[in-house]
């Protein structure tokens, strides 16, 4: 199979984790006889220094000529934040490529690898048989495109966001959501904050149509405030969590610390022809950048999940995913999983681990 992937590495470790996913799927095509063909692009800081801007046009041209788009992160250092390179540019470029190419539907999935238990800040009485938990969150919506307002009102300071949701918004993640279930435990827990909002109620009642239209699969809703506790309190009750753009944005990042590293929780933000952007959850952390100790398994996971959910390549991610699992299970792991695993190796070392185990 050929494949056009346009390379976004973007800032921070980007680069250095980017470049493992790269060795890695380049182990798979040649094992299994695909040609991924790679095309770089600039986007956030690094496009800023070359474009003064954060998604320059020919980055956009470059997606849009691609198959897919294998995303890294962007961002700077905190303390850098009124730098112009670095001033908004986390929503200067990823808020504008979800517009930009109508990202809808954003899936991240968190993972707890067996011997990874300990790493996780749960009791291990909690999870019993590890965690698998997917969360996918409406992209374009909510209070993140809404207007916006700071400034003033009756003579003293006032700002305002305003949440929106259209019934096909809802209609398209919720959707998704279901077919998902479908290959999992057919089992979704909508969350919400109906008892307040009226984009919840509007929610609820959407989804609570689509069920329908699933009869297979059970469904309940869960308000927002329970389902962050309850997330800490009893995760095993989880498999797909489907929920609205700023609600997803926080919940997904609770659950990427259940696994014990930021470092392993990949994502894919789709439109509604298929086309996706694949990248880990985590920021670009700029205070460990260039020092060959990133955990690059979001990034490689990532990348497999480009291979099964758009390429349709189960064999080739699956290959992947046992890989990861076997270089784990082996006792190698990098800096942050320090705790758990036998071996630290730096990024480079643990990818040709990851590598070395490709069946
Ligand atoms: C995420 C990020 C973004 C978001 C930021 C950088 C705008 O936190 O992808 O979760 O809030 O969606
Ligand atoms: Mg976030």
């Amino acid at each position: 199979m050929d494949k056009n992937i346009a390379i976004l590495a973007g800032d921070g470790i980007g680069p250095e984790v980017m470049q493992s996913a790269i060795s890695v799927l380049d182990a798979i095509s040649d094992k299994y006889g695909h040609s991924f063909i790679y095309t770089k692009a600039l986007v956030g800081g690094a496009a800023y220094e070359k474009y003064q801007n954060h998604l320059p046009q020919d980055t956009i041209e470059i997606c849009k000529k691609s198959d897919a788009i294998l995303f890294g992160s962007v961002g700077g250092p905190v303390t850098e934040q009124t730098n112009p390179k670095w001033k908004n540019c986390e929503t200067n470029s990823i808020l504008a490529i979800r517009k930009e190419f109508n990202f809808n539907i954003n899936l991240r999935k968190a993972t707890i690898y067996p011997n990874l238990v300990d790493l996780s800040p749960l009791k291990n009485s909690l999870i019993p048989n590890g965690l698998d938990i997917v969360i996918l969150r409406e992209l374009l919506g909510d209070i993140y495109f809404g207007e916006h307002y700071l400034g003033n009102k009756n003579g003293s300071r006032f700002a305002s966001d305003i949440a929106e949701y259209s019934e096909e918004q809802i209609l398209s993640i919720a959707r998704y959501a279901f077919d998902v279930a479908r290959l999992r435990t057919k089992k979704v827990v909508s969350v919400d904050k109906a008892n307040v909002m009226a984009t919840s109620k509007l929610w609820r009642e959407i989804v609570s149509e689509v069920a329908k239209e699933y009869p297979d699969v059970e469904c309940s809703d869960m308000l927002v405030d329970n389902c962050a506790m309850q997330l800490v309190r009893n995760p095993s009750q989880f498999d797909v969590i489907l929920t609205a753009n700023l609600f997803g944005d926080i919940l997904s990042d609770e659950l990427s610390v259940l696994s014990g590293s930021i470092g392993m929780m990949p994502s894919i933000s789709l439109n509604a022809s298929g086309f996706g952007l694949y990248e880990p959850a985590g920021g670009s952390a700029p205070e460990i950048a260039g020092k060959n100790i990133a955990n690059p398994i979001a990034q490689i996971l990532s990348a497999s999940m480009m291979l099964s959910y758009l390429f349709n390549l189960q064999k080739e991610a699956q290959a992947i995913e046992h890989a990861i699992k076997t270089t784990i299970m082996q006792g190698f792991g990098t800096l942050d999983l320090k705790d758990a695993v036998k071996v630290v190796l730096g990024t480079k070392e643990f990818t040709k681990e990851v590598i070395k185990n490709i069946l």
